[in-house]
């Protein structure tokens, strides 16, 4: 454990998945606002590696653990006021949720701002979006003054996907016509939500739901947008669900991820562009502070 020497009267944030990873490092961003607004944050990191010391560089007190173990969860959770809670599309969601709720319930935290899907509901089309909304309802539960961030497709799994694919010259998705819409979102201003909303524990939440859709584009429109920025053109390929599953099993090496990646492609597949969830929401500048980052800005910004 490396502890930073701030202090901060409404204690430590407790801020986890805090090293980031292959999809938003929603809670690197959040570490990294958070210590630029001079609160004290405590990052809870599942590794000891490079990107631990380089928060603890950055003023944060780093403590490693698993947060499917109550015992770490417990541990970290020590004097904390606010936390953050993500955790990635792979198993343990809900043995992770259940953890980090009683730890909260316990120590008496007045707000936990997790990261959810946008179409989180029991009857949601993936297994994944199910399990999101069992674990708000967890959350509600505890009265540790949940708010759930419902977020859309984040820019950089495409990013991912695009340099998985064709060395970055091809997006290979199963998505069908060029004209499918996607709901979309960059990582970084979920965390810039989410650190607003950390950042005054005491403040009134404006709900328990927020919805976070930054920008609405066909999937025509996504690859003409790396082309105009990147390096290369780029063309979008429509592959075969099968296909891209034994592809995507390759590449992922989770089945959790497959499973979900392939039916929320199903879902965009069948979904009408007129969907009530595909729409820019204000949340992420009133509550975020700025207006959406949008996908040119994210492919120039490299
Ligand atoms: N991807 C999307 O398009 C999308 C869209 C909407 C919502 N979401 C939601 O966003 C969440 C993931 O976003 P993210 O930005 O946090 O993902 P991320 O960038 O993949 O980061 C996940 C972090 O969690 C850590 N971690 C993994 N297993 C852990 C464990 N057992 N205990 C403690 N830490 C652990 C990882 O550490 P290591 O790397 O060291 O293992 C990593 O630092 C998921 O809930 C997902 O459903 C995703």
């Amino acid at each position: 454990m490396t502890t930073a020497g701030r202090t901060d009267p409404d204690g430590p944030v407790l801020v986890t998945g805090a090293a980031g990873g292959q999809q938003g490092s929603t809670g690197r961003h959040v570490v990294r606002i958070l210590l630029e607004r001079g609160r004290s944050v405590r990052a809870l990191v599942h590794h000891e590696d490079e990107r631990a010391a380089a928060l603890a560089k950055l003023g944060a007190e780093v403590v490693v653990g698993d947060l499917r173990e109550i015992q770490d969860t417990r541990r970290a959770m020590r004097g904390v006021r606010s936390a953050y809670f993500t955790y990635p599309v792979t198993d343990g969601l809900l043995e992770a949720t259940g953890a980090f709720a009683a730890a909260a319930r316990e120590e008496g935290v007045q707000r936990v701002v997790e990261t959810s899907q946008l179409a989180a509901d029991p009857d949601a089309g993936t297994p994944r979006m199910r399990q999101h909304w069992v674990s708000e309802q967890v959350f509600d539960w505890a009265g540790v003054g949940a708010v759930h961030l419902r977020a859309a497709v984040f820019f950089e799994n495409l990013d991912f996907l695009l340099r998985a694919g064709g060395e970055g010259s091809e997006l290979r998705m199963p998505l069908g016509p060029g004209g499918t819409v996607l709901p979309l979102v960059a990582g970084e201003d979920v965390a810039r939500v989410a650190a607003g909303l950390l950042g005054h524990p005491r403040a009134e939440p404006p709900g328990s739901v927020v919805l976070l859709v930054g920008e609405v584009l066909t999937v025509g429109q996504v690859v003409q947008t790396y082309s105009g920025f990147g390096p290369r053109h780029v063309r979008y390929v429509d592959v075969p669900p099968k296909t891209w599953r034994r592809q995507a099993e390759a590449i992922y090496r989770d089945e959790h991820t497959v499973d979900h990646l392939d039916h929320l492609w199903a879902l965009f597949r069948a979904i009408d562009a007129h969907h009530e969830l595909y729409h820019v929401t204000p949340t992420i500048e009133t509550l975020g502070g700025r207006l959406p980052i949008r996908l040119a800005d994210f492919v120039a910004g490299g």
